[in-house]
């Protein structure tokens, strides 16, 4: 019996994979390599020293769907796979309703047709109607702001209609915070193609000399030095959220939605400066306006996932930062090597 992972090549999907072959479960990938690279895939059993299915496929093509469930015995799927970049989604939204929303239909017909109703979602904090509310809950309204926002909302509505519509279905969604940091090994990372739009990534370009400095976008939100406040989340930490999500999905029926974050914040300014701690490096930053559709605060109300899950992210902020510095340091062109630039 095995987990279907579904961008199990990507950056949150890659580090789940290994904490779930360490686990001892048979893993299978399926990934169109879209936003991702098959290297990571090679890193995944390096790390491991573990065999692992790749497909490289796309979720929108059906018979190729089928032809994996065909051939293996499934169990449950961990479900990433999905178009994630905010602004992109507002120039390009068909693509992202058709990718993701279109994407995920079609992989709920496919489990229904050969009976594996277990799955975890990746959703996301931003389907959170949030205002300076304090710790974000997960019984706090809801609502999307942008088409990728929209997405993840109406994906975890199409899972709670077919929970409805059979309830032998059973599913997590997972409502990630702000993702951060790298395997301890700096065998894998997240790996942004072009100029990265996330804090991190940008600031490690910087610490790396690939970019010459950070905007910081605004310092008059009412923050403790005026600057954004989020919830990073270690990438490991977020990736055992979802092995405790798996053995509950394993053991009950139902929908459940959890927070994954660690219930505190750190504005960016403080962040600029952890890093620079870490490595050694001066961040060279100016503040510039804010950024549209920014929040001031972001962090959750972990406690859910800790009474459910028994599930607590446990790494600090400095093992996020330190982390996240030796994957650039060692794969300072991300997956790429300098022979081969492209993906
Ligand atoms: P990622 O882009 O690194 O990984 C997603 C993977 O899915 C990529 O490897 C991509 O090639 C693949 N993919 C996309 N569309 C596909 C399709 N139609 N068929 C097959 N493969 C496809 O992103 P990530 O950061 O690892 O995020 C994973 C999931 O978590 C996404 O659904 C994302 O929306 C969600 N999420 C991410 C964050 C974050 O900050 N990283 C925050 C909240 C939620
Ligand atoms: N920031 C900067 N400069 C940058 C990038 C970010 O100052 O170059 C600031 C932002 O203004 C914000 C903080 O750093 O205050 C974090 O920004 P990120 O872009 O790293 O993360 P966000 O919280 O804005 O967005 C993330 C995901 C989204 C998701 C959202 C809510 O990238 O996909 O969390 O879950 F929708």
């Amino acid at each position: 019996m095995a987990i279907l992972v579904t961008g199990g090549a990507g950056y949150i999907g890659s580090h789940t994979c290994v904490e779930l072959l360490n686990a001892g479960y048979e893993v299978i990938i399926i990934d169109n390599l879209y936003n991702s690279n098959i290297e990571s895939v090679n890193r995944i059993r390096e790390i491991t020293k573990k065999d692992i299915k790749f497909y490289p496929t796309d979720l929108i093509d059906r018979d190729y769907l089928e032809s994996v469930f065909l051939e293996n015995k499934i169990e449950a799927v961990i479900h990433f796979a999905g178009y994630k970049a905010v602004g992109e989604s507002v120039k390009l939204p068909l693509d992202y309703y058709h990718n993701n929303v279109t994407g995920t239909i079609n992989l709920c017909r496919i489990m229904q047709k050969y009976n594996v109703k277990k799955m975890v979602f990746s959703s996301s904090a931003t389907v959170y109607d949030v205002y300076e509310r304090g710790a974000i809950c997960e019984d706090f309204p809801l609502k999307a702001y942008n088409p990728y926002g929209r997405t993840k909302l109406m994906i975890e509505e199409i899972l709670r209609d077919l929970y409805v519509s059979d309830d032998s279905w059973s599913i997590s969604l997972l409502r990630y915070f702000n993702p951060v940091g790298a395997h301890s090994s700096g065998l894998i990372g997240e790996d942004p193609q072009g100029i990265p739009n996330n804090l991190l990534p940008y600031i490690s370009n910087v610490a790396i000399g690939k970019l010459p400095e950070l905007q910081v976008f605004g310092n008059d939100y009412p923050t403790l030095d005026g600057t954004g406040v989020r919830d990073y989340i270690h990438v490991v930490d977020l990736a055992l959220g979802h092995l405790k999500a798996i053995e509950k999905v394993l053991s009950t029926i139902g929908v459940n939605a959890y927070n994954l974050g660690t219930g505190n914040g750190y504005s960016v300014l403080e962040m600029i400066h952890i890093f620079e701690k870490v490595s050694g490096k001066n961040i060279a930053y100016k503040i510039v306006n804010r950024r549209p559709g920014d929040l001031a605060i972001c962090y959750a109300d972990p406690t859910k996932a800790k009474a459910e899950l028994n599930w607590a992210a446990i790494r600090g902020i400095e093992e996020m930062c330190k982390d996240a510095w030796q994957w650039q340091l060692k794969n300072p062109h991300g997956y790429r090597t300098l022979e081969s630039p492209k993906k």
